[in-house]
Protein backbone atom coordinates (compact mmCIF):
# COMPACT_ATOMS: atom_id res chain seq x y z
CA UNK A 1 0.00 0.00 0.00
CA UNK A 2 1.18 3.94 -0.80
CA UNK A 3 1.49 5.25 2.60
CA UNK A 4 -1.46 8.13 3.11
CA UNK A 5 -1.45 11.14 5.01
CA UNK A 6 -4.60 13.52 6.39
CA UNK A 7 -4.53 16.42 8.38
CA UNK A 8 -6.60 16.80 11.42
CA UNK A 9 -7.41 20.57 12.26
CA UNK A 10 -10.23 21.53 15.19
CA UNK A 11 -12.94 23.80 16.18
CA UNK A 12 -11.95 23.71 19.73
CA UNK A 13 -10.87 27.43 19.64
CA UNK A 14 -12.17 30.94 18.66
CA UNK A 15 -11.16 30.16 15.33
CA UNK A 16 -10.32 26.37 13.36
CA UNK A 17 -6.68 25.64 13.59
CA UNK A 18 -4.86 23.01 12.76
CA UNK A 19 -3.70 20.14 15.38
CA UNK A 20 -1.48 18.06 13.29
CA UNK A 21 -0.83 15.82 10.33
CA UNK A 22 -1.57 11.89 10.07
CA UNK A 23 0.37 9.55 8.30
CA UNK A 24 -0.71 5.56 7.50
CA UNK A 25 2.03 3.05 6.51
CA UNK A 26 1.57 -0.58 5.51
CA UNK A 27 2.42 -1.24 9.52
CA UNK A 28 1.76 1.92 11.49
CA UNK A 29 -0.09 4.89 12.05
CA UNK A 30 1.38 7.79 12.95
CA UNK A 31 0.59 11.28 13.86
CA UNK A 32 2.60 14.35 14.91
CA UNK A 33 1.28 17.39 16.41
CA UNK A 34 1.53 21.09 14.57
CA UNK A 35 4.69 22.88 16.01
CA UNK A 36 2.62 25.06 18.35
CA UNK A 37 -0.58 23.69 18.96
CA UNK A 38 0.82 23.12 22.07
CA UNK A 39 1.02 27.16 22.53
CA UNK A 40 -2.80 26.76 21.42
CA UNK A 41 -4.00 25.35 25.16
CA UNK A 42 -6.13 23.20 23.53
CA UNK A 43 -6.90 19.67 23.94
CA UNK A 44 -5.26 17.00 21.47
CA UNK A 45 -6.15 14.14 19.40
CA UNK A 46 -7.64 12.65 23.01
CA UNK A 47 -6.83 12.51 26.73
CA UNK A 48 -4.11 9.97 26.31
CA UNK A 49 -2.68 11.24 23.38
CA UNK A 50 -2.53 14.72 24.73
CA UNK A 51 0.19 17.53 23.19
CA UNK A 52 1.79 17.74 26.26
CA UNK A 53 2.39 14.19 26.26
CA UNK A 54 3.95 13.90 23.17
CA UNK A 55 5.99 16.00 21.50
CA UNK A 56 7.13 13.91 19.22
CA UNK A 57 5.30 11.99 16.74
CA UNK A 58 3.08 8.94 18.36
CA UNK A 59 3.52 5.76 16.30
CA UNK A 60 1.32 3.22 16.51
CA UNK A 61 1.00 -0.12 15.08
CA UNK A 62 -1.70 -0.92 13.15
CA UNK A 63 -3.85 -4.27 13.91
CA UNK A 64 -7.06 -5.96 12.82
CA UNK A 65 -8.65 -3.88 15.55
CA UNK A 66 -7.32 -0.30 14.98
CA UNK A 67 -6.03 1.22 11.79
CA UNK A 68 -5.75 4.11 13.33
CA UNK A 69 -5.26 5.67 17.33
CA UNK A 70 -8.95 5.20 18.70
CA UNK A 71 -9.91 8.61 18.68
CA UNK A 72 -9.85 8.62 14.60
CA UNK A 73 -11.03 5.20 14.55
CA UNK A 74 -14.07 6.49 16.28
CA UNK A 75 -14.74 8.52 13.10
CA UNK A 76 -15.07 5.11 10.37
CA UNK A 77 -18.22 3.66 11.01
CA UNK A 78 -17.59 0.26 11.26
CA UNK A 79 -17.26 -2.20 8.98
CA UNK A 80 -20.89 -3.66 8.97
CA UNK A 81 -23.49 -3.81 6.05
CA UNK A 82 -25.96 -3.22 8.73
CA UNK A 83 -24.51 0.20 9.62
CA UNK A 84 -26.46 3.00 8.09
CA UNK A 85 -23.96 5.59 8.59
CA UNK A 86 -21.39 3.34 6.70
CA UNK A 87 -24.44 2.55 3.76
CA UNK A 88 -24.76 6.37 3.69
CA UNK A 89 -21.62 7.64 3.25
CA UNK A 90 -20.95 4.68 0.70
CA UNK A 91 -23.61 5.16 -1.33
CA UNK A 92 -22.31 8.94 -1.33
CA UNK A 93 -18.61 7.35 -2.82
CA UNK A 94 -20.54 5.60 -5.37
CA UNK A 95 -22.39 8.78 -6.13
CA UNK A 96 -19.29 10.62 -6.90
CA UNK A 97 -17.63 7.65 -8.91
CA UNK A 98 -15.02 6.52 -5.96
CA UNK A 99 -13.97 3.34 -6.79
CA UNK A 100 -12.46 2.29 -3.67
CA UNK A 101 -10.82 -1.38 -2.92
CA UNK A 102 -12.77 -2.76 0.29
CA UNK A 103 -10.75 -2.74 3.50
CA UNK A 104 -8.55 0.19 4.69
CA UNK A 105 -8.99 1.54 1.06
CA UNK A 106 -12.58 2.36 1.69
CA UNK A 107 -12.03 3.20 5.06
CA UNK A 108 -9.91 6.07 4.61
CA UNK A 109 -11.74 7.37 1.87
CA UNK A 110 -15.12 7.62 4.32
CA UNK A 111 -12.04 8.50 6.86
CA UNK A 112 -11.10 11.91 4.61
CA UNK A 113 -14.20 12.70 3.45
CA UNK A 114 -16.83 12.10 5.96
CA UNK A 115 -14.21 12.38 8.76
CA UNK A 116 -15.41 16.48 9.22
CA UNK A 117 -18.28 17.84 10.78
CA UNK A 118 -18.99 14.58 12.70
CA UNK A 119 -19.35 13.87 16.31
CA UNK A 120 -16.85 15.30 18.68
CA UNK A 121 -13.99 17.54 18.19
CA UNK A 122 -11.67 16.32 15.43
CA UNK A 123 -12.09 17.37 11.41
CA UNK A 124 -10.16 14.71 9.09
CA UNK A 125 -9.37 16.42 5.46
CA UNK A 126 -7.05 15.18 3.12
CA UNK A 127 -5.28 18.34 2.82
CA UNK A 128 -5.01 22.16 4.48
CA UNK A 129 -6.45 23.78 0.94
CA UNK A 130 -9.67 21.52 1.41
CA UNK A 131 -9.84 22.38 5.23
CA UNK A 132 -9.67 26.33 5.02
CA UNK A 133 -12.38 25.66 2.38
CA UNK A 134 -14.49 23.65 3.67
CA UNK A 135 -14.28 25.89 6.95
CA UNK A 136 -14.64 29.04 4.81
CA UNK A 137 -18.00 28.23 3.17
CA UNK A 138 -20.97 29.27 5.17
CA UNK A 139 -23.94 26.47 5.92
CA UNK A 140 -27.02 26.87 4.85
CA UNK A 141 -28.70 29.19 6.91
CA UNK A 142 -32.87 28.20 6.33
CA UNK A 143 -34.83 26.07 7.96
CA UNK A 144 -37.44 23.78 6.46
CA UNK A 145 -40.70 22.91 7.25
CA UNK A 146 -40.88 19.48 7.99
CA UNK A 147 -44.11 18.04 7.36
CA UNK A 148 -46.02 14.92 6.08
CA UNK A 149 -43.89 15.54 2.72
CA UNK A 150 -40.46 14.92 4.60
CA UNK A 151 -39.37 12.62 1.89
CA UNK A 152 -39.69 15.21 -0.52
CA UNK A 153 -38.95 17.86 1.23
CA UNK A 154 -35.59 16.41 2.36
CA UNK A 155 -35.11 15.47 -0.50
CA UNK A 156 -35.12 18.61 -2.17
CA UNK A 157 -33.85 20.30 0.89
CA UNK A 158 -30.48 17.94 0.74
CA UNK A 159 -30.44 18.30 -2.98
CA UNK A 160 -30.38 22.65 -2.46
CA UNK A 161 -27.61 22.55 -0.12
CA UNK A 162 -25.54 19.88 -1.67
CA UNK A 163 -25.94 18.27 -4.96
CA UNK A 164 -24.18 15.60 -3.74
CA UNK A 165 -25.91 15.11 -0.72
CA UNK A 166 -29.48 14.48 -2.68
CA UNK A 167 -28.37 10.76 -2.77
CA UNK A 168 -28.28 10.11 0.71
CA UNK A 169 -32.13 10.59 1.35
CA UNK A 170 -33.04 8.33 -0.99
CA UNK A 171 -32.33 5.74 1.56
CA UNK A 172 -34.66 7.34 3.83
CA UNK A 173 -38.54 6.92 3.82
CA UNK A 174 -41.08 5.35 5.75
CA UNK A 175 -38.68 2.19 6.23
CA UNK A 176 -35.33 2.83 5.57
CA UNK A 177 -33.18 0.32 3.87
CA UNK A 178 -30.64 -0.16 6.13
CA UNK A 179 -31.88 -2.39 8.85
CA UNK A 180 -29.49 -3.01 12.23
CA UNK A 181 -28.39 -0.22 14.20
CA UNK A 182 -30.40 2.64 14.63
CA UNK A 183 -30.61 5.32 11.35
CA UNK A 184 -29.46 8.52 12.72
CA UNK A 185 -29.08 11.82 10.67
CA UNK A 186 -27.11 14.91 11.78
CA UNK A 187 -29.31 18.44 11.41
CA UNK A 188 -30.15 21.17 13.24
CA UNK A 189 -33.20 23.06 14.04
CA UNK A 190 -33.84 26.49 15.41
CA UNK A 191 -31.89 27.68 18.89
CA UNK A 192 -35.42 27.82 20.82
CA UNK A 193 -36.46 24.03 20.08
CA UNK A 194 -38.22 21.55 17.98
CA UNK A 195 -40.82 23.70 15.75
CA UNK A 196 -41.41 21.41 13.30
CA UNK A 197 -38.94 22.68 11.08
CA UNK A 198 -35.08 21.65 9.79
CA UNK A 199 -31.83 22.35 8.58
CA UNK A 200 -28.35 21.02 7.71
CA UNK A 201 -26.00 20.85 10.45
CA UNK A 202 -24.64 24.46 11.90
CA UNK A 203 -20.69 25.55 10.55
CA UNK A 204 -18.68 27.71 12.67
CA UNK A 205 -20.48 31.53 13.80
CA UNK A 206 -23.73 29.96 13.17
CA UNK A 207 -25.95 31.50 16.54
CA UNK A 208 -30.10 30.78 15.64
CA UNK A 209 -29.76 26.99 15.32
CA UNK A 210 -28.68 24.20 17.13
CA UNK A 211 -27.47 20.94 16.28
CA UNK A 212 -29.52 17.26 16.43
CA UNK A 213 -29.35 13.93 16.44
CA UNK A 214 -32.51 12.66 14.21
CA UNK A 215 -33.14 9.18 15.52
CA UNK A 216 -35.51 7.03 13.45
CA UNK A 217 -37.37 4.21 14.21
CA UNK A 218 -36.69 1.11 12.58
CA UNK A 219 -39.81 -0.67 13.35
CA UNK A 220 -38.82 -4.82 11.91
CA UNK A 221 -36.15 -4.61 14.46
CA UNK A 222 -37.20 -2.91 17.00
CA UNK A 223 -40.93 -1.34 17.45
CA UNK A 224 -40.85 0.89 19.47
CA UNK A 225 -38.11 1.93 20.53
CA UNK A 226 -38.24 5.32 20.03
CA UNK A 227 -40.58 5.53 23.02
CA UNK A 228 -38.29 3.80 25.44
CA UNK A 229 -35.40 5.98 24.24
CA UNK A 230 -37.63 8.59 25.71
CA UNK A 231 -38.35 7.19 28.64
CA UNK A 232 -34.99 6.00 29.15
CA UNK A 233 -33.84 9.48 28.89
CA UNK A 234 -36.77 11.03 31.10
CA UNK A 235 -36.09 8.67 33.85
CA UNK A 236 -32.28 9.60 33.62
CA UNK A 237 -33.58 13.21 33.88
CA UNK A 238 -35.87 12.64 36.59
CA UNK A 239 -32.64 11.09 38.35
CA UNK A 240 -30.45 14.10 38.46
CA UNK A 241 -28.17 13.47 35.29
CA UNK A 242 -27.54 15.92 32.68
CA UNK A 243 -29.52 15.05 29.69
CA UNK A 244 -29.91 16.79 26.48
CA UNK A 245 -32.92 18.59 25.34
CA UNK A 246 -35.25 15.90 22.92
CA UNK A 247 -38.08 15.98 21.03
CA UNK A 248 -39.94 13.13 20.06
CA UNK A 249 -41.48 13.84 16.35
CA UNK A 250 -43.55 11.82 14.03
CA UNK A 251 -42.39 11.78 10.38
CA UNK A 252 -44.72 9.97 7.92
CA UNK A 253 -46.16 7.78 10.86
CA UNK A 254 -42.23 7.03 11.64
CA UNK A 255 -41.20 7.67 15.46
CA UNK A 256 -38.30 10.01 15.63
CA UNK A 257 -36.35 10.94 18.47
CA UNK A 258 -34.70 15.02 17.97
CA UNK A 259 -32.07 15.20 20.55
CA UNK A 260 -30.14 18.36 20.83
CA UNK A 261 -26.05 17.20 20.75
CA UNK A 262 -24.16 18.81 23.68
CA UNK A 263 -20.83 18.09 21.45
CA UNK A 264 -21.20 21.72 20.05
CA UNK A 265 -20.87 25.33 21.54
CA UNK A 266 -23.81 28.29 20.56
CA UNK A 267 -21.80 29.40 17.98
CA UNK A 268 -21.15 26.40 16.19
CA UNK A 269 -17.53 25.48 17.87
CA UNK A 270 -17.03 22.20 19.12
CA UNK A 271 -16.43 20.48 22.78
CA UNK A 272 -13.89 18.20 23.65
CA UNK A 273 -15.77 14.95 23.95
CA UNK A 274 -14.04 11.20 24.02
CA UNK A 275 -15.43 8.03 24.12
CA UNK A 276 -14.65 6.08 27.36
CA UNK A 277 -13.48 3.86 24.56
CA UNK A 278 -11.65 4.98 22.55
CA UNK A 279 -9.71 6.79 26.09
CA UNK A 280 -9.13 3.08 27.34
CA UNK A 281 -7.87 1.71 23.27
CA UNK A 282 -5.80 4.70 23.22
CA UNK A 283 -3.86 3.32 26.67
CA UNK A 284 -4.05 -0.33 25.83
CA UNK A 285 -3.96 -2.84 23.16
CA UNK A 286 -6.00 -4.73 24.80
CA UNK A 287 -8.77 -3.16 24.29
CA UNK A 288 -10.47 -4.18 21.20
CA UNK A 289 -14.11 -4.08 20.83
CA UNK A 290 -16.47 -1.91 22.96
CA UNK A 291 -17.00 -4.10 25.77
CA UNK A 292 -13.98 -5.56 26.28
CA UNK A 293 -13.39 -4.74 29.80
CA UNK A 294 -15.27 -4.24 33.25
CA UNK A 295 -16.56 -1.55 34.67
CA UNK A 296 -13.97 -1.74 38.08
CA UNK A 297 -11.41 -0.96 35.17
CA UNK A 298 -13.39 2.26 34.14
CA UNK A 299 -12.50 2.94 37.39
CA UNK A 300 -9.33 2.51 37.92
CA UNK A 301 -8.43 4.04 34.67
CA UNK A 302 -10.52 7.24 36.55
CA UNK A 303 -7.92 6.80 39.15
CA UNK A 304 -4.81 6.28 37.12
CA UNK A 305 -2.21 8.85 38.63
CA UNK A 306 -0.57 9.83 35.44
CA UNK A 307 -3.23 10.78 32.88
CA UNK A 308 -6.19 13.16 34.11
CA UNK A 309 -9.34 11.44 32.79
CA UNK A 310 -11.60 14.17 34.78
CA UNK A 311 -11.29 16.75 37.36
CA UNK A 312 -13.38 15.28 40.15
CA UNK A 313 -12.54 11.21 40.18
CA UNK A 314 -14.60 11.04 43.15
CA UNK A 315 -17.38 11.87 41.47
CA UNK A 316 -16.97 10.48 38.46
CA UNK A 317 -16.90 7.13 39.99
CA UNK A 318 -19.74 8.34 42.08
CA UNK A 319 -21.68 8.97 38.61
CA UNK A 320 -20.44 5.23 37.24
CA UNK A 321 -21.99 3.48 39.88
CA UNK A 322 -25.10 5.42 39.57
CA UNK A 323 -25.05 5.13 35.79
CA UNK A 324 -24.61 1.41 35.89
CA UNK A 325 -27.34 0.76 38.74
CA UNK A 326 -29.83 2.98 36.72
CA UNK A 327 -28.76 1.11 33.60
CA UNK A 328 -29.78 -2.13 35.45
CA UNK A 329 -33.22 -0.81 37.08
CA UNK A 330 -34.05 0.63 33.46
CA UNK A 331 -33.40 -2.60 31.95
CA UNK A 332 -30.66 -0.80 29.66
CA UNK A 333 -28.50 -3.63 29.14
CA UNK A 334 -26.26 -1.35 27.30
CA UNK A 335 -24.39 0.64 28.99
CA UNK A 336 -20.87 -0.16 26.98
CA UNK A 337 -17.43 1.94 26.26
CA UNK A 338 -19.32 3.63 24.00
CA UNK A 339 -22.14 4.60 25.36
CA UNK A 340 -20.06 6.47 28.09
CA UNK A 341 -17.98 9.50 27.24
CA UNK A 342 -16.00 12.41 29.05
CA UNK A 343 -16.80 15.85 27.73
CA UNK A 344 -15.07 19.02 28.90
CA UNK A 345 -16.97 21.84 30.26
CA UNK A 346 -15.93 25.37 31.52
CA UNK A 347 -12.28 23.98 31.58
CA UNK A 348 -13.63 20.87 33.58
CA UNK A 349 -13.41 17.28 32.14
CA UNK A 350 -16.32 14.95 33.77
CA UNK A 351 -18.51 12.61 32.15
CA UNK A 352 -21.05 13.68 29.42
CA UNK A 353 -24.39 14.21 29.60
CA UNK A 354 -26.00 11.03 29.31
CA UNK A 355 -26.95 9.82 25.65
CA UNK A 356 -28.33 6.30 24.59
CA UNK A 357 -29.77 5.02 27.67
CA UNK A 358 -32.73 3.14 25.80
CA UNK A 359 -34.15 0.10 27.87
CA UNK A 360 -32.54 -2.85 24.96
CA UNK A 361 -33.32 -5.80 27.36
CA UNK A 362 -37.38 -5.19 26.45
CA UNK A 363 -35.91 -7.16 22.98
CA UNK A 364 -35.13 -10.64 23.59
CA UNK A 365 -31.80 -10.57 21.29
CA UNK A 366 -30.30 -7.35 23.83
CA UNK A 367 -31.90 -9.26 27.01
CA UNK A 368 -28.38 -9.53 29.26
CA UNK A 369 -27.90 -7.15 32.17
CA UNK A 370 -24.48 -6.09 31.25
CA UNK A 371 -23.00 -6.09 27.81
CA UNK A 372 -20.94 -9.64 27.31
CA UNK A 373 -17.68 -8.86 28.86
CA UNK A 374 -18.23 -6.22 30.42
CA UNK A 375 -18.91 -7.28 34.09
CA UNK A 376 -19.06 -5.26 37.40
CA UNK A 377 -17.20 -6.66 41.02
CA UNK A 378 -15.95 -9.87 39.30
CA UNK A 379 -20.24 -10.92 39.00
CA UNK A 380 -20.36 -14.00 37.79
CA UNK A 381 -17.11 -15.39 38.20
CA UNK A 382 -16.51 -18.60 40.16
CA UNK A 383 -14.93 -18.81 43.53
CA UNK A 384 -12.43 -21.26 44.70
CA UNK A 385 -14.99 -23.28 46.39
CA UNK A 386 -17.02 -23.82 42.72
CA UNK A 387 -19.58 -21.14 44.11
CA UNK A 388 -20.19 -18.56 41.54
CA UNK A 389 -19.91 -14.59 42.62
CA UNK A 390 -23.45 -13.46 43.31
CA UNK A 391 -25.29 -9.87 42.17
CA UNK A 392 -24.89 -8.16 45.91
CA UNK A 393 -21.79 -9.55 46.89
CA UNK A 394 -20.27 -8.36 43.17
CA UNK A 395 -22.10 -5.04 43.72
CA UNK A 396 -20.72 -4.83 46.73
CA UNK A 397 -16.89 -5.52 45.87
CA UNK A 398 -17.75 -2.91 42.97
CA UNK A 399 -18.77 -0.22 45.05
CA UNK A 400 -15.47 -1.43 47.47
CA UNK A 401 -13.23 -0.92 43.88
CA UNK A 402 -14.94 2.63 43.12
CA UNK A 403 -13.85 3.69 47.09
CA UNK A 404 -17.72 4.16 47.87
CA UNK A 405 -18.71 3.23 51.23
CA UNK A 406 -21.48 1.37 51.51
CA UNK A 407 -23.69 3.77 53.10
CA UNK A 408 -23.32 6.10 49.90
CA UNK A 409 -23.84 3.10 47.65
CA UNK A 410 -26.92 2.18 49.47
CA UNK A 411 -28.25 5.69 49.68
CA UNK A 412 -27.60 5.82 45.75
CA UNK A 413 -29.84 2.44 45.94
CA UNK A 414 -32.52 4.04 47.57
CA UNK A 415 -32.65 7.48 45.73
CA UNK A 416 -32.47 5.06 42.39
CA UNK A 417 -35.30 2.99 43.54
CA UNK A 418 -37.21 6.03 44.27
CA UNK A 419 -36.78 7.19 40.69
CA UNK A 420 -37.88 4.28 39.22
CA UNK A 421 -41.19 3.74 41.48
CA UNK A 422 -43.60 3.94 38.87
CA UNK A 423 -41.36 2.46 36.39
CA UNK A 424 -43.42 -0.49 35.24
CA UNK A 425 -46.46 1.18 34.83
CA UNK A 426 -44.80 3.80 32.78
CA UNK A 427 -43.72 0.73 30.81
CA UNK A 428 -47.36 -0.77 30.69
CA UNK A 429 -48.52 2.59 29.00
CA UNK A 430 -46.17 2.74 26.06
CA UNK A 431 -47.87 2.90 23.11
CA UNK A 432 -45.87 0.70 20.14
CA UNK A 433 -44.22 -1.65 22.35
CA UNK A 434 -45.23 -5.37 21.92
CA UNK A 435 -46.81 -6.47 24.83
CA UNK A 436 -44.25 -9.65 25.05
CA UNK A 437 -41.78 -7.04 24.84
CA UNK A 438 -43.34 -4.67 27.83
CA UNK A 439 -44.23 -7.93 30.20
CA UNK A 440 -40.33 -8.84 29.70
CA UNK A 441 -39.27 -5.30 30.66
CA UNK A 442 -41.30 -4.70 33.58
CA UNK A 443 -40.38 -8.14 34.80
CA UNK A 444 -36.68 -7.48 34.15
CA UNK A 445 -36.94 -4.11 36.21
CA UNK A 446 -38.97 -5.87 38.94
CA UNK A 447 -36.43 -8.30 39.72
CA UNK A 448 -33.41 -6.05 39.91
CA UNK A 449 -35.47 -3.80 41.75
CA UNK A 450 -36.13 -6.82 44.55
CA UNK A 451 -32.11 -7.60 44.10
CA UNK A 452 -30.92 -3.98 45.21
CA UNK A 453 -33.65 -3.75 47.96
CA UNK A 454 -32.35 -7.11 49.28
CA UNK A 455 -28.92 -6.11 49.37
N1 LIG B 1 -26.83 14.28 22.23
C1 LIG B 1 -25.64 13.95 21.77
N2 LIG B 1 -24.67 14.89 21.64
C2 LIG B 1 -23.46 14.57 21.15
N3 LIG B 1 -23.12 13.34 20.75
C3 LIG B 1 -24.03 12.36 20.83
C4 LIG B 1 -25.33 12.61 21.35
N4 LIG B 1 -26.03 11.44 21.31
C5 LIG B 1 -25.21 10.53 20.80
N5 LIG B 1 -24.00 11.06 20.50
C6 LIG B 1 -22.86 10.39 19.89
O1 LIG B 1 -23.33 9.61 18.80
C7 LIG B 1 -23.00 8.24 18.99
C8 LIG B 1 -24.16 7.36 18.55
O2 LIG B 1 -25.32 7.73 19.26
P1 LIG B 1 -26.12 6.71 20.14
O3 LIG B 1 -25.21 5.99 21.05
O4 LIG B 1 -27.24 7.47 20.75
O5 LIG B 1 -26.74 5.76 19.05
P2 LIG B 1 -26.57 4.22 18.73
O6 LIG B 1 -27.85 3.74 18.29
O7 LIG B 1 -25.83 3.50 19.81
O8 LIG B 1 -25.67 4.31 17.51
P3 LIG B 1 -24.50 3.36 17.11
O9 LIG B 1 -25.17 2.12 16.63
O10 LIG B 1 -23.80 4.15 16.05
O11 LIG B 1 -23.68 3.18 18.37
C9 LIG B 1 -22.68 8.11 20.47
O12 LIG B 1 -21.77 7.07 20.71
C10 LIG B 1 -22.12 9.48 20.83
O13 LIG B 1 -20.74 9.55 20.48
MG1 LIG C 1 -24.70 4.01 21.38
Amino acid sequence: MKDRSAVIWTRLGPQPVKMGTLAVTDIECRFTYDEGYTDTGLRGLGLVYAPEFFTSTIVRERNEYFDLMPPLQALVPPRSEHNFQRALVLKYLKQINLDTQPGFDTDWNILIRSGHGAIGHLDVFESDEIAIQWYATPSKKGLIELDDEFGFSLKEFMAWFDDDAGILIDLLGPTPTVGGAIPKLMLSIAQSGWDGRIGLPTRFGDTDRTDIILKLENNAQYPGIIELEQLGLEVHREAGFDVPRYWPVKIKGLAALAIERFDRTRTGGTVFMESVYSVLASGSNEITNHYSTSYDHIASAIDNPYVGLVNDRAKAKHHLLERLLLAMLTGNGDLHLENLSFLEKNNETAFSPVYDPTPMRAYSIHNELTPPGMSFGHYGDMNDDGSFIDFSTALLHFSKNLGITRSILFDSIERLVKVTDDYDKRIEALSALPKENKLNLINIHLDIKNKLVSL
